[in-house]
């Protein structure tokens, strides 16, 4: 009786949806629901969070900041830091971080402190489905009992499933209703609400069998960039030693029509995803007595790429015979990845790091991060002109945003470190590529 309440609810967007978390996932997730015509009630912890989305001060290149005023003028879109709303929601997504707690350890708790909210708030009859990427077995080792503990039963009381956000910030061909949605469902019934709910606002979505397929699935997808791409930077490293050059090779091998996917050296893996998620899984199988070396030995020698590159930088300026007492480095871009203002577990961070620590004079340079804190370092971006780049023994790109002056750095750098390949083609002598 009530999944048959729920679902013409869903249908006819009467269901009121509440999101937990509006971060890079559940904003870009709240707005669609509410731009679709549903009441949306967007919740964070973060004070600071909730201002900044009201006022119009974004973080997120994913959103548009007219477009939330609207939503929230029109009265579709609530901001709150207070879960007691959660009493008026019939669906409810969680998207809170899951971060970890050392290298090899998850840390849930932050899905486990929004699963108290709902426990202390949830309505008879509600839906509860969790986002956030985590290892097999969350949604039903772990909420289905932590939900329960409050007197409603799953699959009777209230109805739970499991659906990996898959967005790619940043991305300007797929947002987050371009998407397909994978939806596991406790029941067939959660299942089915899924389908109906996240079918109002994307074309394709997929059901599997269960949370726990749902879960895997995601963490199939974030295995696999980590592998290959920890896989595609130790090539790199071969190919320098035998004077090949890594990024003719894969332009090469892209013009098999079938069984090749390209994957392109960096400094390394970084954002809250990647680097993180795949650790979710070696954890998990770690319990039932499997020792993923795939999943370590990508995450070991991802962690290891900065190291490389700053024992290349230190051969370069070599034999560049830069005599001073400290060079001076420039690193252009400092995010995790091109175009998005996201710092989290940005190898760019632990390069410069470790540039300071080699004793160099580190400045950076990104049009996207204004003022930089790593650890006790407090750093401002330089302005890219022609004065910053000709001071810098060298410039390395570490990052390639799109809306920056290549040129002029071609142009005045006394010589550059690509390692994106921005300069592909070009031949200068003050070039060098990963
Ligand atoms: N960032 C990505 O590209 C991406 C892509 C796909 C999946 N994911 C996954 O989605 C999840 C969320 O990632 P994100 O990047 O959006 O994180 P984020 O840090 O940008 O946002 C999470 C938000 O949740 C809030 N929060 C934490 N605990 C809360 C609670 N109990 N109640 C209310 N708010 C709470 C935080 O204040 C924060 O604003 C993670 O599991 C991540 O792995 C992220």
């Amino acid at each position: 009786m009530l999944v048959k309440e729920l679902e013409k609810r869903i249908k006819s967007k009467e269901a009121k949806i509440a999101v937990i978390g509006l971060g890079y996932v559940g904003l870009p997730l709240a707005v669609s629901f509410a731009r679709a015509g549903f009441k949306v009630y967007g919740l964070d912890k973060s004070e600071a969070r909730v201002l900044r989305i009201k006022t119009g001060k974004n973080y997120n290149e994913d959103v548009s900041l007219p477009e939330i005023t609207r939503l929230i003028h029109k009265k579709v879109f609530e901001l709150s830091t207070n879960p007691s709303l959660l009493v008026k929601a019939d669906v409810i997504i969680i998207c809170v971080p899951t971060p970890l707690k050392t290298k090899y350890t998850p840390d849930i708790s932050y899905i486990v402190g929004a699963v108290k909210d709902i426990r202390k708030y949830m309505r008879k009859g509600a839906f509860v489905i969790l986002e956030s990427t985590t290892f097999p077995g969350t949604t039903e080792e772990l909420i289905k009992p932590l939900l329960e503990r409050g007197g409603l039963k799953a699959s009777r009381d209230f109805y739970l499933a499991f659906s990996p956000e898959r967005i790619d910030p940043g991305n300007k061909h797929f947002s987050v209703t371009q998407i397909p949605k994978i939806i596991g469902g406790l029941d067939p019934a959660a299942g089915k609400l899924g389908k109906a709910l996240y079918g109002k606002i994307i074309k394709k979505v997929h059901l599997v069998s269960s949370p726990r397929a749902a879960e895997m699935t995601k963490l199939l997808e974030n295995s696999f960039r980590l592998v290959n791409i920890s896989w595609v930077n130790e090539l790199a490293m071969m190919c320098h030693k035998l004077h090949i050059d890594i990024w003719e090779i894969i332009e090469a091998a892209k013009t098999k029509p079938f069984g090749f996917m390209p994957f392109y050296p960096s400094l390394g893996v970084g954002g809250h995803c990647i680097p993180d998620d795949p650790l979710y899984l070696y954890w998990k199988a770690k319990h039932h007595g499997i020792s993923s070396k795939f999943i370590k030995l990508s995450a070991d020698t991802n962690d290891r790429v900065p190291d490389y590159v700053l024992s290349r930088l230190k051969t370069l300026l070599h034999v560049q015979r830069t005599r001073k007492a400290r060079a001076r480095i420039l690193v252009a871009g400092v995010t995790y990845k091109k175009d998005v203002k996201d710092l989290r577990r940005s190898p760019a961070l632990k390069f410069i790091t470790l540039l300071q620590k080699e004793g160099y004079d580190v400045n950076y340079f990104d049009p996207l991060v204004s003022f930089l804190k790593i650890g006790h370092l407090n750093m401002k971006s330089v302005s890219l002109n022609a004065k910053e780049i000709s001071k810098a023994d060298c410039v390395v790109v570490a990052v390639a945003h799109t809306k920056v002056n290549y040129d002029l750095i071609l142009d005045k750098a006394q010589s550059i470190f690509d390692l994106c390949n921005v300069y592909q083609g070009q031949n200068k002598a003050t070039i060098h590529r990963l």
